[in-house]
C-alpha cells in the first residue's frame, strides 16, 4: 500500500509539472543548467514571455503551424544580399528599441541615432569634399548636403569620416540595381577638414517601400500596413576618441515621415531641403559626436 501511494504521488508530481500552468517554469529550470549567465538570463526570459504570448492568444494548432511556415519562409528568403529576419525585426519595431536601448542618451547632447538598414556596403569609395557622389544619372534632383561635425562642446572635429549613403530618384539603392547603377552609385567616405566640415554633391533622395515580395511584406499587407519608409541619406560618422555614430539625415517635405514602415523617424533628424538661387536644393546637417576616450578611429 505504501509503496502504491508513492507511485501516484510521483505522478501526479510530473503531471502538475508539465501542466499548462507548471510546464513553463519546468523548461525555465532546466535552462538553469545553462553555465553562460546571459545565455541563461536571455534563454530564461525569452521562454517566459513566448509562453505568456502562447497563452495570452489561446494559440491553435494552425496557428502555431502558420508561424512555424511563416518563420521558415523568412530563413528561406535570406542570401548574401537579402536579410528577411532583419526586415521582420525592422517592421515590428524591434531594431529601432534595441537601437534606443543601446545607444539613445539624450543628456549627451550627441546627434541622435537611428537603424543601419540592409543596404550599407562597407569600404566605400573615399572622396573628396565637394566631389558628387552621383555615378549614374537618373534624373534626380541636384542637391548639396554640407555641415560641420562637433563634439558635444561645440568644438569641431577635423579629420571625422562621414560615410553616407542613399536611394537614387527610381527609389532604389546601388546595392539593389546590380545591372543598372554603378556598385559605388550614391555613396562616399568623408574627411572632415580642419574646422570639421564636410560637403557633397548628390541628388535628393527619395521615398521607397522596403522589399516586399517575401514573407514580411505578406504580412505587411495583412496587417493593413503600408510598405514604405521616408526619404532619407543614411550617415556613420566616427572620429578618434568618439563614440561612432549611425544615424539618417530625413528630408521634411518627405511623405511617411509619421508612418515610416520600420519606426526610424526622430524628430531631431530631419532636416530642410531648401533649394538656392540656381534651383539647387541646399540641406546643412550638423552632427554632434560624443566623446569617449577610448574609442578608436575605425
Ligand atoms: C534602409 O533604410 O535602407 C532600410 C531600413 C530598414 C529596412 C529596409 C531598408
Ligand atoms: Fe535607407
Amino acid at each position: 500500500m505504501a509503496v502504491l501511494i508513492e507511485i501516484v504521488t510521483g505522478e501526479r508530481a510530473v503531471t502538475d509539472r508539465l501542466s499548462e500552468g507548471g510546464l513553463t517554469e519546468e523548461v525555465v529550470a532546466r535552462l538553469g543548467a545553462t553555465s553562460d549567465p546571459r545565455l541563461r538570463e536571455i534563454m530564461q526570459a525569452l521562454t517566459r514571455h513566448l509562453h505568456a504570448f502562447a497563452r495570452e492568444v489561446r494559440l491553435t494548432d494552425e496557428e502555431w503551424l502558420a508561424g512555424i511556415r511563416f518563420l521558415t519562409a523568412t530563413g528561406q528568403k535570406c542570401d548574401d544580399v537579402r536579410q528577411e529576419f532583419i526586415l521582420l525585426s525592422d517592421t515590428l519595431g524591434l531594431s529601432s528599441l534595441v537601437d534606443l536601448i543601446n545607444h539613445s542618451d539624450v543628456e549627451s547632447m550627441a546627434t541622435e541615432p537611428t537603424i543601419l538598414g540592409p543596404f550599407y556596403v562597407p569600404e566605400s569609395p573615399w572622396r573628396d569634399n565637394f566631389d558628387s557622389i552621383v555615378e549614374y544619372d537618373d534624373g534626380g534632383e541636384p542637391t548639396i548636403v554640407r555641415g560641420v561635425v562637433r563634439d558635444a562642446s561645440g568644438a569641431p572635429i577635423a579629420g571625422a569620416v562621414v560615410d553616407v549613403w542613399h536611394n537614387a530618384a527610381t527609389g532604389f539603392y546601388a546595392v539593389q540595381q546590380p545591372d543598372e547603377q554603378p556598385p559605388t552609385n550614391l555613396r562616399g567616405r568623408f574627411r572632415t577638414d580642419d574646422e570639421g566640415r564636410y560637403e557633397f554633391r548628390t541628388v535628393r533622395p527619395v521615398p521607397y517601400p522596403i522589399p516586399n515580395d517575401g514573407p514580411v511584406g505578406q504580412l505587411l499587407r495583412d496587417t493593413g500596413r503600408h510598405e514604405w519608409r521616408a526619404a532619407h541619406i543614411h550617415m556613420k560618422v566616427s572620429a578618434d576618441g568618439c563614440t561612432p555614430l549611425t544615424t539618417h539625415v530625413f528630408d521634411r517635405e518627405s511623405d511617411y515621415l509619421d508612418s515610416d514602415t520600420v519606426f526610424g523617424v526622430k524628430e531631431s533628424l530631419i532636416a530642410d531641403f531648401v533649394p538656392d538661387e540656381d534651383g539647387t536644393l541646399i540641406c546643412v546637417y550638423d552632427v554632434v559626436l560624443r566623446r569617449d576616450e577610448g574609442s578608436v578611429h575605425p
